[in-house]
């Protein structure tokens, strides 16, 4: 079932890095997949590894603000998708990461209130037009470094969401780090439910939400509250300031909206299939 008019990969793509551009954020290109100068990555992982010098105060831009579709690979380290592929719906070895950042400037209520609006907020002006009554938020609970993130919790309910539809999740799922070293910090994710009745309380309730069975209820968004520098020992060291790393799903995203169950029917990769089943030996 469509929830909103099926929009197709590349014009979701450009409503996300637009709607930032109009908020201040630099349009910046995706990196090329093999990382520049970081020992501790193979393949580019996630939108926030070319600003990994940024977020460390190691480097700075004439910007604060940055929106990017970033390539990203999954396939090996930290961030390994490999073994999901071929097994669901959602995961594949490349895939585009469209993210919001914030060097310093916007913390978390900004973070959680553009996030909310640019996935309920109108069409006409833009953003998804998605309905609350599918979407699903987490924060994290805390554990002995770093205390439950209940702000996140609370911003979500005062930007539209309804309390029992925001849950806590320990550090696996939200706490995020781009490797075992490097920027991190509590992280808080949105999650879509994929089936017809959003009233169907035996399909859309919370225990689905990063639960095993996955395809039911997919993380479409990952807000990324950095904080913090890890080190080998795992001691955590506060960043120069607190900024802010979002990850959202490109092909999750187009499947939701083109009302797909599989991002594999999304436009972004049917026709692949298709052209490639195509072929003759
Ligand atoms: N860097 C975060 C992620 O990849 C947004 O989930």
């Amino acid at each position: 079932m469509l929830k909103s008019p099926p929009m197709n990969g590349h014009e979701i793509r450009e409503r996300f890095l637009r709607y930032f551009e109009e908020r201040g954020h630099k349009r910046v290109h995706s990196s090329p997949l093999l990382p520049a100068n970081d020992p501790t990555l193979l393949f580019v992982n996630a939108g926030m590894n070319q600003f990994k010098d940024v977020f460390l105060g190691d480097d700075k831009r004439e910007y604060t603000r940055a929106v990017s579709s970033q390539k990203c690979i999954r396939a090996g380290g930290k961030h390994n998708d490999l073994d999901e592929v071929g097994r669901t719906a959602r995961h594949h070895t490349f895939f585009e990461m469209l993210g919001n950042f914030s060097f310093g400037d916007y913390f978390k209520e900004d973070a959680i209130n553009y996030a909310w609006d640019f996935l309920t907020g109108k069409v006409e002006e833009g953003k998804l037009g998605l309905d609350p009554a599918y979407l699903w938020f987490t924060h994290f609970e805390g554990d002995d470094n770093v205390p439950a993130d209940d702000e996140a919790r609370d911003l979500w309910i005062k930007a539209g969401a309804k309390p029992e539809r925001v849950l806590a999740f320990d550090a696996k799922d939200n706490f995020w780090q781009m490797g075992d070293t490097g920027p991190c910090g509590p992280c808080s994710e949105i999650h879509y439910y994929m089936g017809e009745d959003p009233d169907d309380p035996e399909k859309n309730r919370a225990e689905h939400v990063n639960a095993e069975t996955g395809d039911d209820t997919i993380e479409i968004w990952n807000l990324v509250f950095m904080q913090f520098d890890k080190d080998a020992d795992g001691k955590l060291t506060p960043l120069p300031a607190p900024s802010v790393d979002t990850g959202m799903g490109l092909e999750r995203v187009a499947a939701v909206m083109q009302g797909k169950s599989t991002n594999y029917d999304s436009d972004l990769i049917r026709p692949i299939v298709d052209f490639v089943a195509s072929l003759e030996n």
